[in-house]
């Protein structure tokens, strides 16, 4: 949520600028700007829109200069225009800044600062940091005798941060100290790239790429003090620390487009390859059970274990629903899937073993990071199931186990999903093969398993046919999606992909639970969902469908490959492999993914990039 760049160096900024912009537009694509030190002033280009219209403005302004700094925004306080697009000055345009983060005392800190004669031109929080900036280094320049050097604006910089409450990644230029990048995190990522006499700063390590691949991951309350060819980081309390020099990867894991026409769509493809990485080396075949090199606990520490806890945001919510019933049904651990941003604030009794996994594609989403420090620090072992290497939340968690899905830059999550999932099922199997769960049915689960990459390439071949069902339904303005046990899940995640995408309004529900209220929306124009593959229950679900029919409702089955009852009572149906029950999300999710795809563009929605959404949300 809103992304940060910043360099200074021997190169001009602007061209680095701008394509980090552009790989941290998932961030935020609501306004972008940077700002260029050039000959002694701070130049500004900034606009509201994506990074291709800054790029264009730039083109036909260009800024030279070999330090600059870069933002591309997610609006939280303030509506989408050019004025409250970052960067921000402070004072009288000695002090520019971008930041990532939500001020939430900006109120109070604008009210004292319009009382001292600053004068705010945007309606940003960001804007009130700026002015208390340049309030403080006025303040330390008439200590100091008015020498304008990287002392002063780092006093400056310590004296605002006391002063903030809230979150905050930031990177501060000030125009007298023409050499010099100031950097401090609070809840906000951020990573120094160290270069050949140059400094990169980011929101993630996505824009360091093919510049550097040696990093310093910024933790909460430090600052770093950049010049082209020395770092110094310093900790609020504690002082000058060591930079803690990390190697990252050289491969962006093919964050390109290829022959696709949306991220989204390649990452539908990918899937097959994702549900394979995230199983690579994760068997152990003749103790019939998985094997993670990073859960950083005994066995006998596992073996305590008698809850668990999942939490998570959005998709990965939903990823946690389907591991709540794999782990009760293999592991017969009480399980529970909590939204993060209500485990933050609720007290919810936990025994002393219970173990907590954060589940995150990003690792950065704010609540979930908060809830899974409110869980650390109660002394619970806290976990990661997570996608970005080196993100927040993987750092943090005691241990944890990686998705290995390659970068997803859609906003609307479906390779991190199955991989979710598969992590989860591999979880489940683990902590059952340590309980209940006999040797036989663990080789079943595996195999399982094993089969599901093959499985998914024949489930992409709905495609064609789901192309027709979009066509068909796109100008519905109401969907319902419905299934039961392991597709209960798999439906609120059907309908969150409509709903994120194509902007059309779209409910999941347990299908017997439709006859408690949502039965009532059943018209002809409301078209319902029914993940209906075979399963132990799979009459009840038929019957739950007829109820839908019998109210003329129609109806979309997402059935097994030779299920010929289902085409006399569905008015369309996509076929997909037939699998065993818990295995069934990581199939019957692809086709409603499909559909939510071909139906926003259908409706000329921007699939990669919807309105008012981020792919990484680092506010509350
Ligand atoms: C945002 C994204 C979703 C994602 C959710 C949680 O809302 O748009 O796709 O599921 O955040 O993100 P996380 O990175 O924690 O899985």
């Amino acid at each position: 949520m809103c992304g940060i760049i910043g360099y200074i160096g021997h190169q001009e900024a602007q061209n680095i600028l701008l394509d980090g912009l552009h790989r941290l537009e998932y961030r935020g694509y609501d306004s972008a700007g940077i700002v260029v030190m050039h000959e002694g002033e701070l130049a500004l280009r900034k606009k509201a829109g994506r990074v291709p219209e800054l790029s264009q403005l730039v083109a036909e302004r260009p800024v030279t200069g070999t330090l600059g700094i870069g933002h591309t925004r997610w609006a939280t306080h303030g509506e989408v225009n050019d004025a409250n697009s970052h960067p921000h000055f402070g004072g009288e345009g000695e002090v520019c800044l971008v930041h990532n983060g939500v001020i939430e005392n900006y109120t109070s800190l604008r009210d004292a600062l319009q009382e001292k004669g600053y004068e705010f031109k945007t309606e940003t929080d960001s804007e009130a940091v700026a002015h208390l900036l340049a309030y403080e280094y006025r303040e330390q320049l008439g200590k100091n005798g008015s020498v304008a050097d990287a002392t002063s604006c780092l006093n400056a910089l310590q004296a605002t941060l006391k002063q903030l409450k809230g979150t905050y990644g930031l990177v501060v230029l000030f125009r007298d100290v023409p050499n010099t990048m100031f950097v401090a995190r609070v809840g906000s990522p951020l990573v120094i790239g160290i270069g050949n006499k140059e400094h990169f700063v980011a929101s993630d390590a996505g824009p360091l790429l093919g510049h550097t691949d040696e990093v310093v991951y910024l933790s909460d309350n430090e600052l770093a003090v950049i010049t082209a060819d020395d770092l110094k980081i310093v900790h609020r309390d504690t002082g000058a620390i060591d930079p803690k020099v990390q190697i990252i990867e050289q491969s962006d894991g093919n964050a390109d487009l290829g022959d696709y026409e949306h991220y989204m769509l390649k990452e539908i493809y990918e899937q097959p390859r994702a549900v394979e990485n995230a199983l690579r080396g994760r068997f152990n075949d003749d103790e019939a059970t998985a094997v993670f090199g990073g859960l950083n606990m005994t066995a006998q520490q596992l073996r305590r274990i008698d809850r668990i806890v999942l939490t998570a945001c959005g998709t990965s919510w939903h990823a946690g629903l389907v591991g709540e019933y794999l782990l009760e049904e293999f592991a017969r651990v009480p399980t529970e899937v909590e939204y993060a941003s209500e485990l933050r604030y609720r007290n919810p009794p936990m025994s002393e073993n219970t173990m907590i996994f954060a589940i995150t594609q990003s690792g950065e989403t704010a609540d979930t990071l908060a809830a899974m420090r409110e869980c650390k620090r109660k002394g619970h072992p806290t976990l990661a199931i997570c996608n970005v290497v080196g993100s927040t939340i993987a750092r943090e968690a005691d241990g944890g186990i990686y998705l290995h899905a390659g970068p997803e830059i859609g906003v609307a999550s479906t390779k991190a999903f199955t991989s979710q999932v598969t992590v989860l099922t591999l979880l489940a199997l683990f902590f059952g093969r340590m309980r209940h769960l006999s040797y036989p049915a663990g080789k079943r689960i595996i195999r399982g398993l094993q089969s599901i990459p093959e499985l998914m390439e024949q489930t992409l071949k709905c495609h064609e046919m789901v192309k027709y069902v979009a066509e068909k339904y796109s100008e519905k303005n109401n969907f319902l999606y419905l299934g039961r046990l392991y597709n209960f899940p798999v439906a609120l995640e059907g309908a969150l992909k409509l709903k994120e995408i194509s902007y059309i309004h779209a409910e999941g529900y347990p299908a017997a639970e439709m006859k408690h209220g949502p039965l009532a929306l059943v018209d002809k124009n409301t078209p319902s969902v029914f993940v209906v593959p075979k399963c132990g229950i799979y009459p009840k679900v038929i019957s739950n469908l007829e109820e839908v029919k019998a109210r003329k409702g129609p109806v979309i089955a997402i059935a097994c490959h030779g299920d010929e009852k289902i085409a006399e009572l569905a008015d369309d149906v996509i076929y997909v492999p037939d699998v065993e029950e818990y295995l069934q999300p990581l199939i019957t999710s692809i086709p409603l993914q499909l559909l939510s795809y071909h139906i926003a563009l259908l409706r000329n929605c921007n699939v990669d990039r919807p309105r008012n959404l981020a792919k990484s949300v680092t506010v509350e």
